[in-house]
């Protein structure tokens, strides 16, 4: 096992993804951020100096963080954020998974201004054991666009009336994409020299491993590479699956899907990886006159002696692929999981039956207040930022204060208002029934752990008995229905589609509060989550580190910037 050591400086900057110049927030000056990739078991030290004007916070996306809750990231949750000039080291032992993750900005909508990159973990002896041997493995991350700062965006999103998130102007792949300037005759603008499209070089004859992302904040991503229509999908968040028919992904914010991909065509050598974000998902929203742009790059076959094949026309100038698309249009914005079986491998059987079963309406909301919101159980999410959860947690065992401790729906310990928590004391079985009284569909991540997928659908719950399960305590009601919990998908990111439901179940064995919400941004800043504290008996006797409860030292004013 090794440490991975890196020093991040982060700062803000300018940045032309595509051409059009943006204030950005970034990792040592790069954009995207730079790629943290280790073996499982390793551990992860990443020290932060935030040179930013405003304050800060970094969560690993999909990274369990066993008994190590405090580097979670989660501002306002787990820790305090990181203040301008202030520094922080985030160290983390990554064991017990492997796959696809990354990292983001998780104070304010930061994670859309450019603070974010890539997280490979990979498997023991992985190369061994893949059911389709490959010999490249690359990383594609995928996101929608903002030309304006998401920080400024986000005031507007707030403004009494506001009733929509943004629409993005643009999609990158792996933080790239050709705008023409002359589109964009308000803004600064400068296109790079190189005028051809980024390219992705693979072997021919070869098996690639292609690792998608949606980093992005709003947008569903639907991919695919042209006159490839096998893409068999071998990971899912993390959860390594028996390969999976596929010809295009579809892709929330938050999900990740391993793809092999085969270079074998003959007749030709370059073709549009196509990344375009799905209107349907958007709901009612109009968009933009001039329509919604995909990104492209182009996936170019290469050879032994390690050089694209360049056909190249008169003028020197190459030539683009002239592949066309074979992505289908989707009208209904839903997981890939309800076209596609996904069996995990090796099985992740999930409990016969829950301890607790908790029934979560889910909604965007013009609340009393008169600010567009997002509410689940009449809750709203606000992250306390001078004082986390888990630290008034903490304090409130450590004075042996009752309201922390009951089991259940605990909110009048917290905010009086509004802040949904629900504490379980021991390891215990939990299902979460989603019940989306909106039209959009809404994709939710919990942290800390992974989910089972249980069932999903459109209109109301059918209920436990419906699905040939019971809920709490009491098993199986018909054998014969076992094959939902025999080895259903589990993952972290799981879409519940306008007004549908979907029932989730996790087993709550990792100590500590853990933030699920939606991972559009602007859903969850507008307070679409609540937190979920797990062992309450294994947290009894936690200290923090000093560096931790140092961070709230700060004044609440500077604790808010970017927030
Ligand atoms: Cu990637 Cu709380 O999220
Ligand atoms: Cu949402």
């Amino acid at each position: 096992n090794q440490v991975r050591s890196h020093n991040w400086t982060i700062v803000d900057k300018d940045g032309n993804p595509d051409g059009v110049f943006k204030p950005m927030m970034m990792i040592n000056g790069q954009f995207p951020g730079p790629l943290i990739e280790v073996n499982e078991g390793d551990v992860i030290v990443v020290d932060v100096l935030n040179q930013a004007v405003n304050a800060t916070a970094l969560h690993w996306h999909g990274i369990f963080q066993n008994r190590t809750n405090w580097m979670d990231g989660a501002a306002g949750v787990t820790q305090c954020p990181i203040t301008p000039g202030g520094s922080f080291r985030y160290k983390f032992n990554v064991t017990g998974q492997s796959g696809t993750y990354f990292y983001h900005g998780h104070q304010g909508v930061q994670a859309l201004d450019g603070l974010v990159g890539p997280l490979v973990v990979h498997s023991r002896g992985e190369a061994d054991a893949q059911p389709i041997p490959y010999s490249s493995d690359r990383v594609i991350l995928l996101q929608d666009w903002y030309y304006d700062a998401a920080i400024g965006l986000m005031r507007d999103v707030l403004s009494p009336g506001v009733e929509d998130a943004p629409i993005p102007n643009t999609a990158l792949i792996n933080g790239l994409n050709q705008a023409r300037c002359s589109d964009h005759p308000s803004r600064k603008c400068s296109t790079p020299q190189e005028t051809s499209p980024p390219s992705l070089g693979l072997t021919h004859g070869g098996s690639h491993r292609l690792r998608f992302l949606n980093v992005g904040g709003y947008a569903w991503f639907q991919v695919g590479v042209d006159e490839h229509a096998s893409l068999p999908v071998i990971e899912v968040d993390g959860t390594t699956v028996e390969p999976a028919p596929a010809s295009a992904l579809l892709i929330s914010p938050g999900q990740r899907y391993s793809v092999v991909l085969t270079s074998d065509r003959s007749d030709k050598e370059a073709f549009w990886l196509r990344a375009r974000m799905v209107t349907a998902c958007f709901a009612e929203q109009k968009l933009p006159e001039n329509g919604i742009e995909e990104a492209k790059v182009v996936v170019r076959y290469t050879h032994a002696d390690n050089e694209a094949r360049h056909e190249n026309d008169d003028d020197g100038t190459i030539l683009l692929p002239d592949t066309t698309s074979n992505l289908e249009f989707i009208s209904i914005c839903k997981d890939m999981s309800s076209t596609t079986t996904f069996t995990p491998s090796p099985p992740q059987p999930a409990p016969g039956s829950a301890d607790h079963s908790w029934y979560l309406r889910v909604n965007l909301a013009i609340g009393d207040w008169r600010l567009q919101r997002g509410v689940l159980n009449s809750s709203s999410f606000r992250p306390n930022l001078k004082s986390p959860t888990l630290h008034r947690v903490l304090d409130g065992l450590a004075q042996n204060n009752e309201t922390f401790i009951r089991e259940g729906v605990n909110a009048a310990a917290f905010d009086p208002v509004s802040e949904l928590v629900i504490s379980h004391n021991a390891v215990e079985t939990v299902d979460v029934v989603l019940q989306n009284m909106d039209e959009n569909s809404h994709p939710f991540h919990l942290h800390g752990t992974q989910m089972w997928v249980l069932g999903a659908g459109h209109g109301y719950f059918p209920g436990y008995e419906a699905l040939g399960l019971q809920p709490e305590g009491k098993g199986l009601l018909d054998p014969a229905n076992s094959s939902i919990i025999n080895n259903p998908l589990k993952r972290d990111t799981v879409t519940v589609e306008g007004f549908g439901w979907a029932l989730l179940r996790f087993v709550a064995d990792n100590p500590g509060v853990w933030l699920f919400h939606c991972h559009m941004i602007w859903h969850s800043e507008a307070g679409m989550g609540m937190q979920f504290v797990s062992r309450l008996d294994a947290m009894r006797g936690w200290t923090l580190p000093d560096e931790a409860r140092e961070l709230c030292d700060a004044t609440e004013d500077e604790l808010r910037k970017g927030a």
